[in-house]
């Protein structure tokens, strides 16, 4: 493993494999608007994901699955408008591509022609052989994700972690493997067992980006509102939360409501 960092001036799916290949671990963060976008993509992050977390963070939605295809479109080229430097990979909704390989083409050729995004992200494995094996003949570049799926919570009915049992285990290995094969670039592997996840990552040549997967994998994402403490009622035990924006944020609109109200504000400076 080398430990010769290489500057990358854009990211690449083959910046990513170069990564792997050098030991170099990969950061991935979401964004779902202009304004997130251009501060993450300024602070270095390899890869953005515009997640249909979205449905969850950004709409109130209880699952991922209400997003649309046009909502995803939306987020995307927002997020497109603000990047010089991060790879933006984009999720196909719920819905979208689970019923013919043509209609995952279909909708993985709308995400990239409307929204200019460099990928897009399936979540499954051999279910969805043919639509990932479709989008990727169309010059598509496709990351996978296993694990915890969020788009098949009514199959599972819970947000546990996944792959605890030999035989759950045993498919989403078989699975990553699948994903390599097909010529997918990157997997992302979302609340497994670390020991898993490093197995996964160490058997496979692409990179493994975990979620509640451990240090083993080859990087990690996070949900950005998340990592920034925005989210406060939400604490997974995989959450790192970096600053406590909720408390922060509402004290300086509590702050700005009692100036308003007692005509603080503006003062003499701030008008015309
Ligand atoms: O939609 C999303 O934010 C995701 C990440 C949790 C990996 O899929």
């Amino acid at each position: 493993m080398s430990t010769a960092k290489k500057e990358y001036k854009r990211i690449t799916v083959k910046s990513l494999q170069e990564m792997k290949s050098n030991g170099e671990r990969i950061s991935m963060l979401t964004s779902y608007d202009y304004t997130m976008a251009k501060i993450v993509d300024r602070a270095g992050i390899d890869v953005i994901l515009v997640g249909d977390s979205a449905s969850n963070v950004m709409a109130g939605h209880e699952t991922t699955l209400p997003i649309t295809l046009e909502q995803m479109i939306y987020h995307a080229s927002s997020v497109i408008r603000a990047i010089k430097r991060s790879l933006v990979v984009v999720d196909l909704p719920f819905g979208t591509y689970q019923s013919d390989p043509k209609e995952a083409l279909r909708s993985a050729i709308r995400i990239m022609k409307e929204s200019g995004a460099h990928a897009v992200k399936l979540e499954g494995g051999k279910e969805i052989k043919e639509s990932i094996k479709r989008i990727l003949h169309a010059g598509i570049p496709v990351m996978g994700h296993l694990g915890l799926t969020p788009q098949s919570i009514y199959k599972f009915g819970t947000y546990t972690v996944r792959a605890k049992e030999e035989e759950e285990a045993e498919k989403l290995k078989a699975d990553a493997k699948m994903l390599e094969k097909a010529g997918c670039f990157a997997v992302v592997l979302e609340k497994v067992p670390a020991k898993l996840a490093k197995e996964v990552a160490e058997s496979i040549s692409i990179p493994v980006i975990g979620i509640g997967a451990g240090n083993g994998v080859d990087g990690q994402v996070l949900v950005v509102q998340d990592m920034l403490g925005m989210t406060h009622e939400f604490h997974p035990r995989f959450l790192r939360r970096y600053l406590n924006l909720y408390d922060e944020m509402s004290n300086a609109f509590k702050q700005y409501n009692t100036d308003v109200k007692s005509r603080d504000f503006p003062n003499d400076e701030e008008q015309y």
